[in-house]
């Protein structure tokens, strides 16, 4: 599927970098806003992260209100359910009838941060969930393509949210959207970076203090060194072509954005990310094929496939 974040816009066009971010003549590429009910072109219409000016202020309002603070305890709330969810499946690998390899990508990142953000944000979880949201994912930044397995799991996951087509249902739905690949590509590329290093650098065991101080450093380097969004869209607020703004730049990298669409969500997918990185840690889990292939996108660094074992 082609979508507008892979489509050639030329390369970062000479002289606007990430400063157009806090740039109030530069907004996100708009899009269409009169879209009936039913389809993926609503949700985009509806999401803080199409939009710009009053619009955009009252959905992200709406959005942040669903994260709440994004304080100690709902951090901790959130990695310590990533790390059950994750050793649970983890702790199959490798043992009894599961005696190969575990995909990381297709098991616990593509999975464990949907269940646990739906389950933060009140709705129920379930087996469809991660690939419900999955399938939304797949076709948000799709403008202009219509998805019909798309079209069918927004619809079921407004049905989950209680089947109102308004914006507070498109903001619950938007946050589990946007946390699908960038949160996976953050675990990917951190457990990558984590278990190809020098082992001895590697804690492992119960979740201690020890565990804890390396993986935010594991965390953090790789946000730094290894983003997984590394470039979004901006055009001129008064009309003009779309220019992909990089996020990785030689004077510092934006890993989460930057001005008035920057991520609500970071606290959120640092903590997913580090019950992830633990659960890994805590299970003694290894890395079958150090290769690594990423999904094919301009502005995302997801890997396709990560294979571990476990002890
Ligand atoms: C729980 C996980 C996450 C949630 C709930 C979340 C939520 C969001 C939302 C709602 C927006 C749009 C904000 C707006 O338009 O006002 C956003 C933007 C953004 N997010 Fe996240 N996010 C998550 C994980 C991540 C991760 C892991 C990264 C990368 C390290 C990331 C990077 C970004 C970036 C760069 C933007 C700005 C996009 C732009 O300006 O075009 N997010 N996020």
């Amino acid at each position: 599927m082609r979508t507008l974040d892979d489509t050639p816009l030329g390369d970062t066009q000479a002289g606007v970098g990430p400063d157009v971010l806090t740039d109030p003549d530069w907004v996100v590429p708009p899009v269409p806003q009169d879209v009936p009910e039913g389809g993926m072109a609503w949700l985009r219409a509806r999401v803080a992260r199409f939009s710009s000016g009053e619009a955009h202020a009252r959905r992200r309002a709406l959005a942040a209100g669903l994260l709440g603070g994004g304080g100690e305890d709902a951090a901790d709330a959130l990695r310590d359910a990533a790390r059950v969810r994750a050793e649970g499946v983890l702790g199959g690998a490798g043992k009894g009838v599961d005696t190969g390899s575990v995909d990381l990508m297709a098991r616990v990142a593509r999975v464990v941060p949907a269940e646990v953000l739906a389950g933060f944000l009140g709705l129920p979880v379930t087996a469809e969930t991660a690939g419900l949201v999955g399938h939304v994912a797949r076709a948000y930044h799709a403008h202009g393509e219509t998805v019909p397995a798309a079209d069918r799991a927004l619809a079921r996951l407004v049905a989950v949210c209680g089947g109102t087509w308004d914006e507070a249902t498109a903001a619950r739905i938007g946050l589990l959207v946007q946390a699908y690949d960038a949160t996976a590509g953050l675990i990917g590329n951190a457990a990558f970076r984590m278990l190809t290093e020098d082992s001895r650098e590697r804690p492992a065991g119960p979740v201690a203090a020890a565990v804890t101080a390396a993986v935010t450093d594991w965390l953090d380097r790789t946000l730094s060194a290894d983003p997984p969004v590394r470039g979004t869209l901006r055009a001129p607020a008064d009309g003009g072509e779309p220019v992909r703004i990089s996020l990785v730049t030689d004077d510092g990298t934006f890993p989460f954005g930057a001005g008035p669409h920057a991520c609500p969500g970071r606290a959120h997918a640092r903590a997913l990310a580090a019950g992830v990185l633990e659960a890994l840690l805590v299970r003694g889990c290894r890395i079958v094929r150090p290769d690594l292939a990423y999904e094919p996108s301009a502005n995302l660094r997801v890997p396709v496939k990560l294979e571990v074992t476990c002890a």
